[in-house]
């Protein structure tokens, strides 16, 4: 036996019993020849003393210990003298007196200290399994196992089956690239790793499965940032015979259940439900952060006549005039900072400006106030609660373009105010009906929203006959927490007919549907149950409830944001002869 307790076990009730640890050497200290160690194992540090006087021959060996060398102790559990207590450990009111050490193995002078936050992430990456032996990403591990272990149970109870889905799968659109697998049987042809097991989860209630999850690897070839990996994991859940509001219920007694498990943590059920266009027309977003308010205030009805010419433009061109209120930001803004705001939503979003008042001094210092009548500058005061040492920021465009600039600008403004600092509200929501499909003017047709396999809300199905494609609304949801978009669903197109008129309507011809959808629509005309499910993000759950900055805390070796493993090195190139075998040429250079 290598151990007969873990580093977190021993307390003063031991005191006197001889035990074995084992473990790594955390730190070691020489007091004047008494050597101590903070021996650590995955689940805590219990400090270990080597006294010459009472055992000279394993004192001798502990003056070669180094950090990280792996070692076995032996010894008897004793009280630390007075002073000496440390009540940052569990372990804190004993010591053990070595009286045997066996080194199993030892270390080389690590890369990097262990014990404290290290800032080059590459560094981490490239020796991840050190990083991992950190009390920080140890704990972020284990509370991700809870996070899971709380899942399966939860959905275990009310009967969902866990069922496992190819990897080796065929394309689905979720709106990402494709990660490509070349086939050595099949030459020429490719599968594609899944994006989601959408049409799996799917294909299993028109098994009669009716309740599945699963604990899902998805592959998106797409940018990378924070919040995004290639390879992420979902709690992937479909039903049959299910409404939305069912749904809903059930992913929020998951999450509470979750958190209660993961944290501690009771949260209030049910979420607030708010339709995507309330959305985006008060917080400029479809995943809004509720932890603060500056919303989005409707300007347009008082500039109908006005003499400011980008403003009469927008709206007789039929768009709108929106704006924000950062309340006592003046302070905070200089005009020169306020002139790169302009930049910055001019290279970032195409906008043609952001408007801006600053009121400081009584004076109303703004690019456009000249051209405001006193009518004018009186409503906008009173509807914008304008005050004394505020700011405001003007959006003029588009309707969906000023709201997601306005929302970005919201929430720049809430992060240089700190208007979230030290609030730990947990604040859920699910936003509601988003629209089905959405026109793409880089691609130049309609695109679903969510997937090709939302539903149509009932009534808006007219709307899709006549052809009015950007009015109808989905039976689609998000959850988000805080300004993240933790899960998504939607109850699913079951009959054949829709499934092939959505199709459609996405440019996708008759040919077409069959290669890439045959299955699905054949599938559809044996008697596919009404159906209808969600998929959240583990990693984004995970990191919000640890608290991280970026998924990559919260996964054990992820990808680091151009999409390489800086520890094995993949991707890597590949020889020439298993390229052939593949039937692939590669027309990219070595090095
Ligand atoms: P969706 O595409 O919204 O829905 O994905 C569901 C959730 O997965 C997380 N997520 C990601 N997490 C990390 N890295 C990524 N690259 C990434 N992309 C998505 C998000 C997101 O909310 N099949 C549908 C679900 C359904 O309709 O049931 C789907 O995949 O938290
Ligand atoms: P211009 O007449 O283009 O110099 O713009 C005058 C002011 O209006 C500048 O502060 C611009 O940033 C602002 N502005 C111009 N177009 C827009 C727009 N579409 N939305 C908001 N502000 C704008």
């Amino acid at each position: 036996m290598y151990r007969t307790h873990l580093c977190n076990v021993l307390r003063k009730e031991h005191i006197g019993q001889t035990v074995t640890l084992a473990g790594w050497v955390n730190s070691r200290r020489d007091h004047g020849g008494v050597i101590f160690i903070d021996l650590r194992d995955r689940e805590g540090i219990t400090q270990v003393v080597f006294r010459p006087e009472e055992n000279p021959q394993v004192s001798d060996l502990s003056h070669d210990l180094r950090s990280e060398d792996v070692i076995q102790v032996t010894g008897c559990v004793a009280a630390r003298i007075e002073g000496t207590v440390n009540p940052k450990l569990v372990t804190g009111e004993i010591e053990l007196i070595a009286t045997e050490l066996k080194v199993l193995n030892k270390a080389d002078v690590p890369p990097f200290p262990l014990d404290s936050k290290i800032a080059n992430e590459d560094l981490r990456l490239t020796y991840r399994y050190l990083d991992l032996r950190r009390a920080e990403m140890t704990h972020n591990l284990k509370l991700r196992h809870r996070v899971v272990k709380a899942t399966r149970d939860y959905l275990d109870e009310r009967g969902y089956l866990e069922i496992e889905t190819p990897i080796l799968s065929n394309p689905t659109p979720e709106g990402a690239r494709d990660f490509l697998v070349p086939s050595r049987l099949t030459p020429g042809s490719f599968y594609a790793l899944p994006q989601a097991p959408q049409q799996y989860k799917q294909l299993l209630q028109v098994a009669g499965m009716e309740k599945y999850f699963q604990i899902a690897r998805c592959f998106r070839d797409e940018d990378l940032r924070a919040d995004r990996q290639p390879e992420f994991t979902q709690i992937d859940l479909e039903a049959s015979f299910i409404t939305e509001e069912e749904i809903q219920t059930l992913v929020e007694g998951l999450l509470a259940r979750i958190f209660k498990e993961s944290k501690g943590i009771d949260i209030p059920t049910p979420f607030p439900r708010l339709p995507y266009i309330d959305a985006m027309n008060r917080f400029g977003s479809d995943k809004p952060d509720l932890r603060f308010g500056v919303e989005l205030t409707e300007l347009s009805d008082l500039f109908g006549a006005s003499e400011f010419k980008v403003f009469r433009s927008v709206l007789d061109g039929g768009g709108v005039i929106k704006a924000i209120n950062a309340k006592g930001a003046a302070a905070a803004f200089s005009k020169e900072q306020l002139k790169k705001w302009e930049e910055w939503v001019k290279v970032e979003f195409g906008a043609k400006g952001l408007a801006y008042i600053r009121l400081k001094d009584g004076v109303w210092e703004s690019p456009i106030v000249k051209f405001f009548s006193e009518a004018e500058k009186t409503a906008l005061a009173e509807r914008m609660g304008f005050e004394e040492g505020d700011v405001l920021f003007f959006g003029a465009g588009a309707w969906e373009q000023v709201c997601e600039i306005l929302g970005r600008v919201r929430l720049r403004v809430a992060e240089l105010l700190k208007l979230n600092e030290g609030n730990e509200a947990l604040n859920f929501l699910w936003v509601v009906d988003f629209p089905l499909l959405a026109w793409s003017a880089e691609d130049n047709k309609w695109v679903a929203v969510h997937h090709p396999f939302t539903r149509p809300k009932g009534e808006d199905v007219a709307l899709l006959d006549a052809g009015e494609y950007g009015k109808v609304r989905s039976v689609a949801y998000d959850v988000v927490l805080n300004g993240v978009e933790l899960g998504g669903g939607s109850i699913r197109i079951h009959e054949k007919e829709l499934q092939a008129k959505m199709f459609a309507v996405l440019g996708v011809n008759e040919e077409e549907q069959q290669v890439k959808f045959g299955h699905l629509l054949k599938a559809f005309s044996f008697g596919a149950p009404p159906h209808g499910g969600l998929a959240l993000g583990l990693d984004r759950l995970v990191m919000l409830i640890c608290g991280a900055e970026s998924i990559r805390e919260v996964i054990a070796f992820p990808k680091n944001n151009r999409g390489s493993d800086l520890m094995t090195h993949s991707p890597v190139i590949v020889d020439f002869k298993q390229l052939r075998e593949l039937y692939i040429q590669s027309t990219a250079k070595k090095g």
